[in-house]
């Protein structure tokens, strides 16, 4: 099996196989992917996820020290012994879990403040926790649209977004990715009609580095009075003077109708909310089924998030040491004559357009301690498959340099580079 090149899309989408055959053949791609020492998903680590990390090497399968840079750690909280003190606690005087929803089982001040901060921090009225920034969006979607509605997002958008959508049974329109003039046409294609219409896109895209142009997606929501919500996901805590976001970033700040965010990248732990009026809050918690039917986020991860919370907003240097680090290497990467999407965003990723030569670079880059994301289908679109780079606030000098001349090096074994 040629591992590196198998087209998993076409299996799934293969009408003349059970579901049974296709498992087992899957099944076979991933055991003959371990043979050849090339699953490159689920690597197994032995120690906490910081600007390094202990990782179990594929060839030797011996553990070795690595720099990190396939974690979404933006600012190196995982680790802050801030949040473990504010976590522990949190145990201690809380317990380690809520055994049911905030809607019946009792809302802790803890909760109740978290949810106070964070809708400050969004320039919000009102914010909503949820387990995990995915089924923010879900609930969300699910709560505001139905049959009758209109669902419109950027091609790229997030999974969750699609999903939400999909969910919902809304009518979705997808617009060419960060085009304002085909978002137009979304727009003037429903205006006629009665439905509600939503908006929805990433404010930086997880997959392409990229931070969305904010500013004609909101005048053009306002003039078509269509709702807006904006998947600050990889922008909370990362993007903006003051981590405040994509919107901050765009000069925008409190001018969508909806901010999604997570718990699960700059801030080290894990979790979603909504922010938004207060209006729209007290409908989620009534009727976003994703964060009604299931558990409260535990008081533990409220602690840590909240302890996040309060380091971003008391030390901006950190914000801006990992937008340093991440212009130096964009910078240096582009210098070596590798292709590179995005802009502004800690996320980068590096184009080969050669499938075998990205696993053979993510691989290597790995064995000689540099730990990097491959991301293919059904993250991108086949044909896009890419290295995935980001970059933390507490990666060091050092750090930057060893990943830097490593990636030169394989670039040019590899012929990964332009003009090499
Ligand atoms: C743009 C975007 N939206 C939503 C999510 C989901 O967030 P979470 O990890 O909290 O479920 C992610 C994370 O993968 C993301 O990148």
């Amino acid at each position: 099996v040629d591992v590196s090149n198998f087209d998993v899309k076409a299996l799934i989408q293969d009408q003349t196989k059970t579901i049974q055959e296709k498992m087992e053949i899957f099944d076979h791609v991933i055991e003959e992917a371990r043979r050849q020492k090339l699953y490159l998903f689920f690597r197994t680590t032995t120690g906490p996820s910081e600007n390094h990390i202990d990782a179990v090497t594929l060839e030797t399968g011996k553990t070795q020290n690595m720099v990190m840079m396939a974690s979404n750690n933006y600012l190196g909280l995982t680790t802050h012994p801030d949040l473990k003190e504010a976590t522990k606690k949190a145990i201690d005087y809380w317990g380690i879990g809520m055994a049911g929803p905030c809607t019946l089982n009792g809302n802790t001040t803890l909760h109740q403040e978290f949810e106070a901060r964070l809708a400050r921090f969004k320039g919000c009225e009102a914010a909503m926790l949820f387990p995990s920034g995915y089924s923010a969006n879900i609930g969300c979607i699910t709560a505001l649209l139905g049959k009758h509605d209109f669902f419109i997002g950027d091609e790229l958008n997030h999974a969750s977004l699609i999903d939400g959508a999909r969910y919902s049974g809304a009518k979705r329109l997808v617009y060419k990715h960060s085009d304002p003039a085909d978002l137009e046409r979304c727009l003037k294609e429903v205006a006629g009609s009665p439905g509600i219409k939503l908006v929805a896109v990433d404010g930086v895209f997880s997959m392409d580095g990229e931070i969305a142009d904010l500013q004609p997606i909101v005048a053009l929501c306002r003039q078509y009075k269509a709702l807006l919500l904006v998947d600050d996901a990889h922008g909370t805590g990362a993007i903006g003077k003051h981590g405040h976001g994509a919107m901050e970033y765009c000069g925008v700040e409190g001018q969508a109708d909806i901010v999604m965010g997570t718990f699960s990248k700059a801030f080290g732990c894990y979790g979603g909310f909504i922010a938004g009026s207060k209006a729209l809050i007290n409908w989620l918690r009534h009727f976003g089924r994703s964060g009604m039917f299931t558990a409260a986020v535990s008081p533990m991860v409220v602690a840590a998030c909240l302890a996040a919370l309060e380091v971003i907003e008391a030390q901006p240097e950190l914000v801006a040491r990992l937008h340093q680090n991440s212009d130096y290497v964009r910078r240096r990467l582009t210098e070596m004559g590798y292709e590179l999407g995005g802009k502004d965003a800690p996320i980068i990723p590096i184009f080969v357009r050669d499938r075998a030569k990205v696993y053979g670079i993510v691989k290597e880059a790995y064995e000689r301690g540099l730990f990097l994301s491959l991301i293919e289908y059904p993250a991108v679109a086949p044909g896009t498959e890419r290295i995935r780079l980001t970059v933390m606030a507490t990666h060091t000098q050092g750090d930057l340099d060893f990943a830097l001349n490593l990636l030169q090096e394989l670039g040019r074994k590899y012929g990964a580079l332009k003009g090499a």
